[in-house]
């Protein structure tokens, strides 16, 4: 295999819960957190697909409210002004996993990017408010080619960003579409299954299937 010499990761679900807003959405809508932060999660996700298939691109941001509007309806909670930007604003400072701070520095020999459907506008603060703006060769959104991940005209940003061959980029997503997405692109996968999910069956396996961000490291060579 050929030696990695950069590792790009996805964001949100990989380096970033999600999740994390459940606690946020509980107390201004008591007893729905986690309904809504899966149904806001699921559309969100939906739309990118939906969106990028019909060639109507908006940015991340958008589309992370569009499905908050829509989970709220569909759930029967009144989103009014203020919580709508409470739950936004919750996107800039989504928990990082544990493993994640201690993997990238244990990697710290390597180019390391994130490369994200995520708008810079999302993503900036983000990253800075989990203090890892110093750790990250890159961070690579997808608003630069204005279609999401999956399409294979994202994943090529971090070869063209990072000035090294795909082949030598070991791609770590949790979010088994995106893994899948990355092999069919031809780099080297890494799957973190960390809540034992099944594998989508779409003809394409990660090379890697790992529980914790943190055994990369011993696959790394
Ligand atoms: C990402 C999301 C969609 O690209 O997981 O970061």
């Amino acid at each position: 295999m050929t030696k990695i010499k950069a590792f790009v990761f996805d964001a949100y679900g990989t380096l970033f819960d999600v999740h994390s807003v459940i606690t946020l959405c509980d107390s201004l809508f008591p007893g729905c957190g986690t309904p809504l932060s899966q149904l806001w999660r699921a559309k969100q996700l939906e739309y990118t697909w939906l969106r990028s298939l019909m060639g109507r691109y908006v940015d991340f941001t958008e589309i992370t409210l569009e499905a908050l509007e829509y989970a709220c309806k569909v759930l029967h909670l009144n989103l009014d002004a203020q919580k709508s930007a409470q739950l936004m604003g919750a996107y800039n400072t989504l928990t990082l996993y544990p493993d994640a701070r201690d993997a990238l520095a244990a990697l710290a020999e390597y180019k390391l990017a994130i490369l994200s459907n995520g708008s810079p506008r999302m993503l900036d603060p983000l990253v800075k408010h989990a203090g890892l703006t110093a750790s990250l060769t890159a961070v690579i959104s997808a608003d630069a080619v204005k279609i999401f991940k999956p399409d294979p005209r994202v994943y090529q940003l971090a070869p063209d960003k990072l000035g090294v061959d795909k082949s030598e980029i070991g791609f770590v997503s949790s979010n088994y579409w995106d893994a899948a997405g990355a092999k069919s692109f031809g780099f080297r996968v890494f799957w973190i299954n960390r809540a034992g999910a099944q594998a989508d069956a779409l003809g394409m396996q990660p090379d890697h299937v790992l529980s914790k961000l943190t055994e990369l490291v011993s696959h790394a060579a």
